[in-house]
């Protein structure tokens, strides 16, 4: 990718350079503000990585002149911020998408890059979407729910274990927000919230996926907790989301007040974001955790102290991950969750359980609309294609049969056919 850096540092920009160069990307390098706008009304640059304080031009004003540039296509911005001036940023309606934080790190800026090339994708594929609906007009919640499946999709092919683990989290999101009689549009954004509330950890190191908080060292603790802020910002620019960012942007926060980024506590913090919150961790639990039974308990008393061992009763690797997913819930209430979320979701978790549902092999051909995969598809050769729990709807058993001819497909699927259907 071709991207702009603006800054009147030689020693960071050289740094930037070194760093993107070798990462395979091209870097073009502005001494100063104004010299960054001229270029890039000359360029069609897609990334813009600026100092916040330059001569002639500063940071700010620069990412926001882009942004009201109202161009056909998305510019991602980032601007390089101390800690400090992070919540001048947000004060400042800063129109930066992202921000790297200073000093400097490597792997800080790969991910924050990283996280700005998905989200290029993401834009255009929404713009394509745009286009299509524009040119055949449907029902509005038709097309939103449409863009969420394509997101999601898109999600599970750049990180399957992201994509799994919130697309879980944003079907039970949906089902609790329902259970709370919350209205149709507010569950709608709930779901939004919970399929993509982790959006911000794009581009962290995958190992980090699979750590718990307090595992994390102390710089892997600064990346994670900027996550839900990074989330929100992504989803902010867009009007029709803004109720979906503010749920991100306080789905780490407490019910006691402890949480991040801005310690809200109890009712404060929006119901969305309560639901999200347990929901989230819930499925980190199953879809994250390892399957050795020891490692499982070992972490499971770190995690949540001797509680959590009443629940060791079992020699069965997943049994235990979900009773402990279950219990930790029961353990934080109060002070992470709030208990009504809590109450209601194990509820739904027994409900679920006790639904007769049947999984069985069936070929390809035999597929019809509205089954649901019981397990990841993937192709002969191992990459990831679809995800465990996805609907099929008429279009995507149309691309798997048409797969299926190239021979890069095993002939048979795994999907779970509720006892009520009438498959
Ligand atoms: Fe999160």
């Amino acid at each position: 990718m071709k991207i702009l850096i603006a800054d009147n540092n030689p020693v960071t920009a050289k740094l930037f350079d070194k760093i993107l160069v070798k990462n395979g990307h091209e870097v073009i390098i502005a001494e100063n503000g104004q010299k960054a706008w001229e270029l890039f009304q000359k360029n069609n640059f897609r990334m813009l990585i600026a100092n916040w304080t330059m001569p002639k031009m500063d940071g700010v004003t620069l990412c926001n002149k882009i942004k009201a540039s109202n161009l056909s296509y998305y510019v991602h911005t980032i601007l390089q911020t101390t800690r400090e001036q992070l919540s001048d940023m947000i004060e400042l309606k800063a129109s930066a998408d992202d921000y790297i934080l200073k000093p400097l790190i490597a792997n800080q800026i790969i991910a924050r890059v990283s996280v700005g090339i998905c989200r290029i994708e993401l834009e255009e594929n929404i713009t394509t979407i745009k286009t299509d609906i524009s040119t055949q007009p449907q029902e509005p919640e038709k097309s939103y729910m449409e863009i969420s499946t394509l997101l999601s999709s898109l999600l599970d092919m750049l990180n399957p274990l992201l994509g799994e683990y919130m697309k879980d989290t944003g079907r039970v999101c949906r089902e609790l927000a329902q259970d709370f009689g919350l209205e149709k549009k507010m569950v709608n954004q709930i779901e939004m919230a919970g399929l993509f509330h982790d959006i911000g950890l794009l581009g962290l190191p995958v190992d980090m996926l699979f750590k718990d908080e307090a595992e994390m060292d102390k710089t892997e603790l600064s990346l994670y907790t900027q996550h839900p802020v990074i989330a929100s910002l992504s989803f902010k620019t867009v009007k029709k989301f803004s109720g979906i960012s503010e749920i991100i942007l306080s789905h780490h926060e407490n019910f006691d007040g402890s949480g991040f980024p801005n310690g809200l506590k109890e009712s404060q913090i929006p119901i969305g974001s309560r639901i999200v919150a347990a929901v989230s961790d819930y499925f980190k639990i199953i879809h994250t955790w390892t399957a050795d039974i020891e490692e499982i308990k070992k972490k499971a008393e770190n995690n949540f102290g001797q509680a959590i061992t009443e629940v060791f009763d079992t020699i069965d690797p997943d049994t235990l991950i979900k009773q402990i997913a279950k219990k930790s819930l029961e353990i934080e209430c109060n002070r992470k969750y709030d208990v009504d979320v809590v109450e209601k979701f194990i509820n739904r978790v027994v409900k679920e359980k006790n639904t007769k549902k049947n999984k069985k092999w069936i070929d390809i051909e035999e597929l019809k609309e509205g089954m649901v995969l019981a397990k990841d598809f993937c192709l002969k050769d191992g990459k990831h294609l679809l995800s465990n729990n996805t609907v099929l709807n008429s279009a995507a058993i149309g691309s798997l049969k048409q797969l299926k001819g190239f021979n890069i497909l095993d002939d048979q699927i795994f999907v779970l056919i509720p006892e009520e259907s009438s498959f």
